[in-house]
Order: C-alpha cells, then sequence, then structure tokens
C-alpha cells in the first residue's frame, strides 16, 4: 500500500468495498460464506444446484411449486440456437473457455430483447443462460472430438442432464449429485474478479450478454478459473505420495505458489473445500482410484505447507475440485468452463443488483508520470 499525500493506494483492491450486497457474506477469518444469509455447508449438504441457484436469482428459498415451474423453466431453456450451434462448430478447435465466451457473445445477438437492462430483464436472462451454458459445453466438447452434440434430457436434473450432453449416457447417480454439489459450492462468491467485470459492465448499461462475456472472458485467467487445472497437473507432476515433501518444497524454493492453495478473502480455511475434499476421497474409494486424492493429501501434510496453514494458508476449493472432475473423467481444458456453468447464477444475480445501482463504477489511478513535458515537433525529436 503506498501513500500519496492525499490519496492512500489499496492495490489490488484488498478490503475496499464499493457498495452494498445481499448476495452472499464473505468472512476471511474464521472461513465463512453465506449465500443469501444460509451457510454454504447447508446448502452443499441439503440444496440442488437448481435450489439454489433459485435463491440467488429470487433471493428466498422456493416452495415446491416454485422450485417446479422453476425447474421447468431451466429445462426449456437448455437447447440452443442454430445458429449459435454452427458458430460453435466453426470454432471447436479453439480453448473451451473462448468458445464458451463466443458462444454467449452470439446468444445475446439471438435474443430481441438484447436492449432490455432492466433487473427484471436481466433476470429473465439469467435463468436463461444458467440452463445454456452447460449446453454450449457439452455441444463443443462433442463437436471437438468428433461426435454430434447430444440434445437435452428433461428427464435429468442440471448436473446429471451435463454429464449425459457431455458424455453420451446417463450418470451414475453419485457422479451427478457431486458434480451438483460443485456447482453449488462454486455459484457466488461476492466480488471475485469475473462477477466485479460483470458489474462493472452493468454499470455502463451494457447488455447482459456484455456483461457476462467480460465475466467468463475475466475467468479464463489461471489465478482465477484455473486452479483447479494447475492443481491436477501439480498432483500428476508429483506422481506418487512419497514425492509430495521434495516437489512442495522445491516449488517454495524457487519462489512458486503451491495450486490450490491460498485465497484473497480466506485467511483461515475456504468453507467450502471441505465438501469436495469429501466428494473427492469418496469419488477415488468408489472408482477404486485413491491415487490422486493421496497425493493432494500429502501435500497438505508436508511439514511446508502445514507451517503455512498454520498461518493462514489453506487448501481452497479448486485443491478438490480437479481430482473430481478428473475421476469422473472430464478433460483438465474443460475444468474452467465447469467452473463457469456453476458460477453462472452468481454472475447473473450480480448483474440484476447492479442495474439497481446508480452509479458507474469508476475508480481511479493515482498517476506517477512526467508533468508538463514540452511538445517536441517530430522533425525535431532525436
Ligand atoms: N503457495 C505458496 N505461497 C503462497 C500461495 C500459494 N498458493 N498463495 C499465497 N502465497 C504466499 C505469497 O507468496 C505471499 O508470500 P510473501 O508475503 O512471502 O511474498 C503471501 O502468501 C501472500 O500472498 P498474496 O499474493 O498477497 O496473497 P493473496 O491473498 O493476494 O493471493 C491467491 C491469493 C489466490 C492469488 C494466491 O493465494 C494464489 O496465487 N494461490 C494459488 C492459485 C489458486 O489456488 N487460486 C485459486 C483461488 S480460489
Amino acid at each position: 500500500m503506498a501513500k500519496d499525500s492525499k490519496v492512500e493506494l489499496k492495490k489490488g483492491f484488498r478490503d475496499v468495498y464499493f457498495d452494498r450486497t445481499t448476495t452472499s457474506l464473505i468472512v476471511g477469518k474464521p472461513g465463512k460464506l453465506l449465500y443469501r444469509g444460509y451457510t454454504i455447508d447447508d446448502l452443499a449438504e441439503h440444496s440442488t444446484f437448481e435450489e439454489t441457484s433459485y435463491l440467488l436469482l429470487y433471493g428466498a428459498l422456493p416452495t415446491s411449486s416454485q422450485l417446479d415451474c422453476f425447474t421447468s423453466d431451466l429445462k426449456v431453456s437448455r437447447a440452443l440456437p442454430d445458429e449459435v450451434l454452427q458458430v460453435i462448430d466453426l470454432i471447436k478447435d479453439a480453448h473451451p473457455m473462448d468458445v464458451l465466451r463466443t458462444a454467449v457473445s452470439i446468444m445475446g445477438l439471438s435474443d430481441a430483447d438484447v436492449m432490455d437492462v432492466t433487473p427484471e430483464g436481466a433476470l429473465t436472462k439469467g435463468v436463461h443462460m444458467t440452463a445454456a451454458l452447460p449446453t454450449i459445453v457439452a455441444a463443443h466438447h462433442r463437436l471437438r472430438t468428433g461426435n454430434e452434440p447430444i440434445a437435452p434430457n428433461g428427464e435429468l436434473d442440471h448436473a446429471a442432464n451435463f454429464l449425459y450432453m457431455l458424455k453420451g449416457e446417463t450418470p451414475d447417480p453419485l457422479d451427478a449429485r457431486l458434480i451438483d454439489k460443485d456447482f453449488v459450492l462454486h455459484a457466488e462468491h461476492g466480488a471475485n474478479a469475473s462477477t466485479f467485470v460483470a458489474r462493472v459492465a452493468a454499470s455502463t448499461r451494457a447488455d447482459f450478454y456484455a456483461a457476462l462475456t467480460a465475466a467468463i472472458a475475466t475467468l479464463k485467467g489461471p489465478r482465477h478459473g484455473g486452479a483447479a487445472e494447475g492443481a491436477m497437473r501439480m498432483a500428476e507432476e508429483i506422481g506418487s505420495v512419497e514425492n509430495a515433501e521434495a516437489y512442495v518444497n522445491a516449488k517454495l524454493e524457487a519462489r512458486e505458489r503451491i495450486m490450490g492453495f491460498g485465497h484473497a478473502v480466506y485467511k483461515d480455511v475456504d468453507p467450502r473445500a471441505k465438501h469436495l475434499r469429501a466428494g473427492a476421497k469418496a469419488l477415488g474409494e468408489r472408482e477404486g482410484q485413491t491415487k490422486w486424492y493421496s497425493i493432494i493429501d500429502a501435500v497438505t501434510k508436508t511439514k511446508a505447507m502445514q507451517r503455512r496453514s498454520r498461518a493462514g494458508l489453506n487448501p481452497n476449493v479448486d485443491l478438490w475440485a480437479g481430482a473430481v472432475y478428473s475421476l469422473l473423467g472430464i478433460p483438465e481444458d474443460l475444468f474452467v468452463p465447469l467452473f463457469a456453468i456453476g458460477r453462472m447464477p452468481g454472475w447473473a444475480a450480480h448483474i440484476v443488483e447492479q442495474l439497481t445501482a446508480r452509479d458507474i463504477l469508476r475508480p481511479r489511478l493515482l498517476y506517477n508520470g512526467p508533468e508538463d513535458v514540452e511538445y517536441v515537433p517530430i522533425e525535431d525529436r532525436t
């Protein structure tokens, strides 16, 4: 943090509050996360992605009939317009996050009400895009692997239908439940980088798809959405439990970061992590494949990471997400798109909230370049 005579710089906006929100509460120490007042523990254990999405979008838990109605709305919005499928096919060799970003942009072109920037309009679009994102990701994966996209299955819930469209077979209910829980755990997280840019775009009254495209573009960064991929790559590099200690020491000596550890807000435990840790363990045991869980667990137990844990640097949710996705046979470059599918209702809730706010989000930069420099005509410059 640097100080000028009057200005205090808050690098990375740490501890800067730019507005109020009713979407979520994140407490860094002790680690605590509430969506609309409900603890992440209750939601992870007892809720579903559909119910949690309703909670985030409409602000309260649904009754049975409200949930039925919402679930039907989601199901009818799963199919993609033909032109979106055609564009996905045209660009199928690109990175899945680039395809997702482009497809969302094209979805905006297909919406006759694209310039409806009322909170109610954004809410409708939020429901629609919550339903559509899994179809985009799955259709792209099918096309790039030489297969036809699979139409959504109205008999299946959100998470199960995603796995079905991706793999072409009805998933084991336990696998579907685990992905459902993963989506719940990723659904909302305050003013993180992608949500913040979505709110900046919404504050200018750019359309919903513009805000969403900006969020997806930002999530692509390895410091934001890429941690699950990084953590899984780390486990592959370590290769066996015995190598964990030496690997971690070498990385830290080289002043590199251990992927899946640390958080900008949580300076204690990440309350989401234990749920995916338990899921990764159970899934590994079910599949007779405990290797990845054991290696990642060994990393958390190395002397260096135990020491850092006591100082507040702990596993985050994405340390375990990569192991879950890998065990379910999901390719590494789809890990960030899965994060996007989970985060979709959170982004939508924030866009809606920002559309009720008056101010354009416009921070300032403290200039520290030269001043009053003499303009020299080009022919006189050396
Ligand atoms: N491994 C080792 N050291 C780490 C670390 C990690 N994953 N994360 C932070 N640190 C260290 C930093 O090197 C720094 O040490 P120093 O003060 O000796 O230089 C200190 O902890 C504070 O780091 P800082 O970058 O200020 O923390 P932050 O809270 O701003 O960073 C992250 C948050 C998420 C960007 C950071 O922890 C990180 O890069 N983690 C790995 C990527 C990841 O898992 N991201 C997913 C987040 S959900």
